[in-house]
């Protein structure tokens, strides 16, 4: 609430400063954008910095505007013969430098900071997902653009609290103590700067514009890919976690390409134009202003002194101004990119959004049963449509284990992913503790999962940053970083990996989709972040969703893994395991079978539920055959 508040007041000293600008170009709406970048990129943790940060710079910013009646001093000192006011003119002067050097220190700290202890774990699962590994591939070339810029997420998230914490805020703060600095004076002083700064900013919103105009090209580009995307993630019906990388690259390769091109040859222009825009501005502008002092100075309506304490108190709102021009125009870019992300991502990531009930295993709920209730779902739209999944209805109770066997192209793997939500049915409710899947709060909930999925590709990061995928900023906002390290060390070694293969542990980077593991040691990876992912929430009941977990192990490796994911899993865990080994799924509680549908409108029922393997083989003639060919016998 407190923090609601005080982002109101963000926002309406930006809409002060900006809104006008933000109506003209008819941008997408500022403050949704902020909030988004407030609320679901940014965690508690930044949030306070971010609130302390602007506390500090506008107390320090303060203190650099009392230079002009430092000089004040200065200039009477010299008239009095005083040697106090020389000395303390000299001593503001000398420690106003200091503050200037400190904060501009402080303020890499707190970029140190942001980045290493906040934002890194700040994107969360999600965002690393969807925004970080496109993203990284992307920013092989920065580009400002259109504002959708090509650099990475956590770069705009930054900028964007970096232009409002250290620039825009303070920098109006120092434009109103610089006014009335002047005003106080002498009036007159006061009007001619007031003037000057309506003037400024009619100027400078002309050229943001014109730059916005110059970069219509640009934008367009921008917005096929964006079309792209969209397209993409609109039919990526399977789990959305596998390929995410490969498929985006292929799709905006070349618009890219040829965006950047267009950016450098805009840019050049715009520049060319801009210095000399600038330049011609400045000496106009000084001159003028300067003559009008010195006017008033000659006629006696002024004292020296006066004249300057406006100069100094001026030439700080002038380059305060100019900075604000190019300040707004970087949010206003970084906002309209976070937009875009967001347009992008949020129909593919309900979960980014965190609407619905929040899940909350160590308060009411104290274990997990799923519930598939008259499922049905099909994959592709009109024509390409497939049916892949008829009335399923199956119960699966807390703690229960089952194995789910069937024929390649089943839909084994489609019935997992519902409960994911990488897609949704298409009729029926997949229900979690008798809600339906929908209304929970997905973020919460996928706490509590951990999932190893038959496709997966590691993404191009640390092995740590590979576990921490998917792991909640809830369970990591907990923790130190060794804390998350010892866990990522046991998380490794119950997937069977040995830590000290990797030449510098676990903060090896693994290469472009983990090129420099092998495919044993890639899919290990991924059972490890399961691990590592239910580590965070030790004392809860969790669900263990495992598609052929070992289809890439050799048999020593599998008995490992298994133990752990099997034997060694604490009491209550449910657990469903997709396996073609039968030997692998011959221990669990039930055994699901699921027929591949021959036509949409099939009544035998498409998956059924057994005791064991042995009475599946007695009931199933398609699943004797693939015991038998396996020569498998229960
Ligand atoms: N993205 C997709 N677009 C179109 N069809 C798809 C898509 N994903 C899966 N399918 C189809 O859905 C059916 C079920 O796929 P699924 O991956 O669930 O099979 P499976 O039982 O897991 O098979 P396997 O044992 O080989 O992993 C397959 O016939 C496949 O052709
Ligand atoms: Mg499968």
């Amino acid at each position: 609430m407190v923090i609601a508040k005080r982002l109101d007041l963000i926002f309406e000293i930006s809409q002060l400063t900006e809104g006008l600008m933000f109506k003209r170009f008819n941008l997408t709406r500022f403050d949704e954008n902020l909030a988004f970048v407030w609320y679901d990129l940014m965690n508690d943790r930044s949030r306070n910095l971010a609130l302390h940060a602007i506390a500090r710079v506008l107390m320090g910013s303060a203190l650099l505007i009392a230079s002009p009646y430092a000089i004040g001093f200065f200039i009477d000192g010299l008239t009095n013969q005083s040697f106090d006011m020389l000395l303390i003119g000299g001593l503001l002067f000398l420690g106003i430098e200091l503050c200037g050097a400190a904060l501009s220190w402080w303020s890499q700290q707190v970029r140190e900071y942001f980045f290493q202890s906040a934002v890194s774990y700040i994107p969360q699962a999600i965002t690393r997902l969807y925004y970080r590994r496109p993203l990284s591939w992307l920013s092989g070339g920065t580009s400002e653009i259109d504002g959708s810029g090509v650099d990475s997420l956590r770069e705009k998230v930054w900028n964007v609290m970096y232009s409002y914490v250290y620039q825009i805020i303070p920098g109006w703060g120092s434009i109103s103590f610089g006014l009335i600095a002047c005003t106080y004076a002498n009036l007159w002083v006061g009007l001619i700067v007031m003037l000057y700064i309506i003037v400024e900013r009619i100027i400078g919103n002309q050229e943001n514009r014109y730059m916005q105009a110059e970069m219509r090209p640009v934008i367009d580009m921008f917005k096929r890919w964006e079309r792209r995307m969209q397209a993409w993630w609109a039919s990526a019906d399977h789990i959305k976690s596998q390929g995410v990388e490969t498929k985006i690259t292929q799709y905006v390769h070349d618009d890219v390409q040829e965006a950047m091109r267009g950016d450098d040859a805009v840019w050049r222009v715009y520049f060319a134009r801009r210095i000399v825009y600038q330049r011609l501005r400045s000496i106009t502008v000084a001159a003028s202003l300067y003559s009008l002092v010195g006017y008033l100075v000659f006629n006696e309506r002024i004292s020296l002194t006066v004249a300057v304490l406006a100069f100094f108190s001026f030439e700080r709102i002038r380059s305060t101004l100019s900075d604000l021009n190019d300040q707004q125009r970087d949010v206003q870019s970084n906002l309209a990119s976070i937009a875009k992300y967001r347009r992008v991502l949020v129909p593919a990531a309900p979960y980014l959004y965190n609407v619905g009930e929040p899940f909350n295993v160590r308060g009411d709920q104290k274990t997990i049963t799923i519930a598939f209730d008259g499922v049905s779902h099909q994959v592709g739209e009109g024509e390409d449509s497939k049916c892949i999944l008829r009335d399923v209805n199956l119960a699966i109770a807390a703690g229960e284990k089952v194995g789910i066997v069937g024929p390649s192209g089943a839909g084994k793997s489609q019935l997992l992913s519902l409960l994911v939500r990488a897609a949704d049915p298409v009729e029926g409710k997949v229900l979690i503790n008798g809600t339906d899947l929908r209304d929970w709060s997905l973020e919460t909930l996928l706490r509590y999962y951990g999932v190893i999925m038959q496709k997966s590709e590691p993404f191009e990061d640390t092995v740590l940053g590979n576990l921490l995928f998917g792991v909640s900023h809830l369970d990591t906002d907990l923790l130190s970083v060794s804390e998350l390290e010892q866990k990522a060390e046991l998380a490794l070694r119950k997937a069977g990996l040995d830590v000290g293969t990797f030449p510098s542990g676990i903060h090896t980077n693994i290469g472009y989709k983990g090129l420099k593991l092998s495919g044993g040691q890639q899919q290990r990876l991924q059972i490890a972040a399961a691990h590592m992912k239910l580590s965070m929430t030790e004392d809860s009941p969790r669900l263990i969703i495992a598609d052929e977990p070992t289809a890439s192990l050799d048999s020593l490796s599998e008995l490992t893994v298994m133990q752990h994911l099997q034997d060694k899993l604490p009491h209550g865990t449910t657990m469903l395991m997709v396996a073609h080994r039968l030997s692998t799924v011959a221990n669990m509680d039930r055994i699901v079978f699921v027929r591949p549908l021959e036509t949409c409108d099939e009544h035998t029922p498409q998956v059924t539920a057994h005791a064991s393997l042995s009475e599946l083989y007695e009931a199933e003639a398609l699943f004797r055959e693939m015991a038998d060919a396996q020569g498998f016998r229960p």
